[in-house]
């Protein structure tokens, strides 16, 4: 077994609870994720008030699944970390009274981290150590951002989504399609049947030096071509027709000609910024991360450079303790502690 500080990881922030215990930064010794996707099913969306609820029910399970996977007792830890910003707040106050109750209880160092800089971390879990700097993507739920990376602590943000994030486009583009929730992975899968070239969807144009993202104008173009626009004026106002009235086919053309354009903003930006910054490392994260065809994507474009791209592993792409402990090791190893006056932000500090 490799050496270095074992860590307990808890992660809280949006509507997985998550925990899991890492030695050294590599070594994930269990990550176990309860998700809460059954409860937000019928609301199309993460309902905040049920979110929190939910993780006040599962963390004390959760972190108890997450020893006893790893084979240690809580005396065995080297400290107790979360992800303490951004997130919904309710939830993120769970995680951080969990973890700041271990770390007083036990007399362990207690580590805060952002939640987007550990998804960029989520890379180098199980794996070697990455030539510096790297382009950083975070591509998820709340997030869609790039970074230059200097060190896993040290991150500065090259551009952002100024409207919604691509996670956010895919599950609304899901409920277009009437694909269900969480629509991300649903509306990945369909794709996969679909021409591709079947609709034109616009790929956000910020100008030529800017490195930021739009993804409302993608999803307003996907609700007016499956449902038309509205007729009528204010409370009056409604759309012909929905997705009922596509065949199989005809979702699975939108769902591909959509995928095509959302992918190929995030391919545009990070090819620009492969341009301006001498890197050889491209760190991706978040739960987007999992998309086929980005995943693809970027392969072929590490191919193309000869780039070390570093796509998370499955279970390390959506959101997880592992990624969360495997960050505060490079904290835990610059003395980098947080006092319990600590609290939770809605707001990250990087993106
Ligand atoms: O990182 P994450 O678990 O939570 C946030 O920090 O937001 O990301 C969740 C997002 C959701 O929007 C979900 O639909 C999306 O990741 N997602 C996907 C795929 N798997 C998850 N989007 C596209 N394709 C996928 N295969
Ligand atoms: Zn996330």
């Amino acid at each position: 077994m490799s050496a270095g500080p074992l860590i307990l990881g808890i992660e809280t922030s949006c509507d997985e609870t998550a925990a899991s215990v890492v030695r050294g930064g590599r070594e994930v010794l269990s990550n176990v994720v309860a998700t809460q996707h059954d409860l937000h099913e019928e609301y199309a969306g993460v309902v905040p008030e049920i979110a929190s609820r939910a993780h006040l029910e599962r963390i004390t399970p959760v972190l108890r699944d997450a020893l006893k996977d790893a084979g240690i007792g809580y005396e065995d830890l080297d400290a107790v970390a979360v992800g303490h910003r951004p997130g919904l707040i309710g939830s993120l106050i769970v995680g951080v009274a969990a973890a700041k109750t271990l770390a007083w209880s036990l007399g362990k160092p207690f580590i805060g981290v952002d939640h987007v800089q550990a998804h960029l971390y989520a890379g180098l879990l199980g794996a070697d150590e990455p030539a510096w700097p790297a382009l950083g993507l975070v591509v998820s739920g709340g997030h869609t951002s790039l970074f230059l990376v200097d060190d896993p602590l040290t991150v500065r943000s090259l551009g952002r989504t100024i409207d919604d994030a691509i996670g956010e486009a895919y599950d609304k583009g899901a409920t277009i399609l009437g694909l269900g929730y969480p629509g991300g992975p649903k509306l990945d899968a369909l794709a996969q049947t679909g021409d591709d070239r079947a609709h034109d969807f616009p790929v956000s144009n910020l100008g030529r030096e800017r490195l930021d993202f739009s993804y409302s104008g993608l999803k307003t173009s996907l609700l007016y071509a499956v449902c038309g626009t509205p007729v009528g004026r204010g409370a009056e106002a409604h759309f012909e027709r929905d997705a009922s009235a596509l065949s199989d086919k005809e979702k699975a053309d939108f769902a591909a000609s959509y995928q095509r354009a959302a992918v190929r903003a995030i391919m545009k930006n990070v090819g620009k910024a492969f341009d301006r910054h001498d890197v050889q490392t491209v760190l991706v994260g978040g739960g987007v991360s999992a998309n086929s065809r980005l995943r693809a994507e970027l392969t072929a474009l590490g191919e193309d450079r000869n780039l070390d791209v570093r796509l998370p592993a499955m279970e390390y792409c959506l959101d997880n303790g592992a990624m969360i402990a495997g960050l505060a090791v490079r904290k835990f190893e610059q003395g980098q502690f947080d006092d319990l006056s600590l609290g939770a932000s809605p707001r990250s500090e990087v993106a």
